[in-house]
């Protein structure tokens, strides 16, 4: 199995939502492992569970450190572990903007209801009041709302006429354990799946001024509107196993210092590799799509009109 993601977990209490991600990542071919368990609360109990698993942990009280600050440490130690990735499980702590930023697309949040339904505190008191008869809970991608952001899985539970707020959290508890393993499992799964990778490329280089998509002997390629490409997308492209993004450099000497520079993640492509492509590989794990987004732009303008690039340069 290709390695797992590594992902830290944040609690501010009992931590039923960790455990069930930490045993969830026991089981034969989960994508994922745990690699710290935090805690802005040194007394939560789901950090001596974590400890007797054999999982690191950390733990600050909050209280009287600036957020900047304890943020600071939080992403130090997260990082210091090797996660990649961060799951909020009752972490009951805002997390500012610029956290969020440092770790985009990257923090996922549980939260017991059906989103965007009752966001904040209480979502069952909410519930029963509206006298709702489904429940349920949702995994989302975290932005800077509160129980806001792309959501990744729902499910349903069903309010029973005797439900009482402790009832019906303690149901939809189990719901949350089934919910999140899996939702976290397919996330961290899909940057393997050259169809998201496609995707996220397709979103960078129809971003580009006059950008659209064209295929070319079979793969997907971008250009400039009627004119020239400036990128092609290569999975398994005549059976080479490599996914790749090929973009154009400014000629051969670029491209055999990168490729002698950086061997594992630059290639000569088949081809257009004589005209000065490049091969970027977009299947050795965690992919930096703020140097994918770069290389888009440069081969962009390595081929756009003048006219277009003055353009595109004075819109910035
Ligand atoms: C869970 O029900 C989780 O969905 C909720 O806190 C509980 C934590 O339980 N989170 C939120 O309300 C986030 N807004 P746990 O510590 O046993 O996982």
């Amino acid at each position: 199995m290709a390695e797992r993601a590594k992902v830290a977990v944040l609690i501010s209490g009992r931590g039923s939502n960790m455990a069930a991600l930490l045993y969830a990542s026991r089981l034969p071919d989960c994508p994922f492992e745990i690699a710290l368990v935090a805690s802005n609360d040194p007394d939560a109990p789901g950090l001596a569970l974590a400890e007797a698993e054999g999982v690191p942990i950390f733990a600050l009280n909050h209280k009287g450190v600036p957020r900047a600050q304890f943020e600071a440490i939080l992403d130090r130690e997260i990082r210091a572990a090797g996660a990649n990735y961060v799951a909020l499980a009752g972490y009951m702590r805002l997390l500012s903007p610029e956290f969020v930023a440092r770790w985009q697309g990257r923090i996922l949040n549980i939260h017991p209801s059906l989103l965007p339904k009752y966001r904040g505190l209480d979502p069952h008191d909410q519930t029963l009041a509206a006298g709702d008869t489904v429940a349920g809970c949702t995994v989302h991608i975290v932005t800077d709302d509160l129980d806001d952001g792309p959501i990744l899985g729902r499910i349903e539970v069903a309010v029973l006429p005797s439900d009482t707020r402790e009832t019906l959290s303690a149901r939809t508890l189990i719901a949350e354990h089934q919910l999140y393993a899996r939702c976290l499992a397919d996330f961290v799964s899909r940057e393997a799946s050259p169809e998201w990778i496609l995707d996220q490329i397709r979103q960078r280089a129809l971003a580009l001024p006059e950008a659209e998509e064209k295929s070319s002997h079979g793969s997907p390629g971008f250009r400039v509107k009627g004119g020239k490409f400036f990128a092609y997308f290569s999975y398994d492209h005549h059976h080479d196993g490599v996914t790749g993004l090929i973009v154009k450099t400014s000629g051969v000497e670029e491209q055999a210092m990168l490729i002698d520079a950086e061997p594992d993640l630059y290639y000569r492509p088949a081809y257009l590799g004589p005209s000065g492509w490049i091969g970027i590989r977009v299947d050795q794990g965690e992919i930096d799509w703020e140097h994918i987004g770069r290389w888009l732009r440069k081969s962009w303008s390595e081929v756009a009109p003048r006219k277009l690039q003055a353009l595109a340069e004075f819109l910035g």
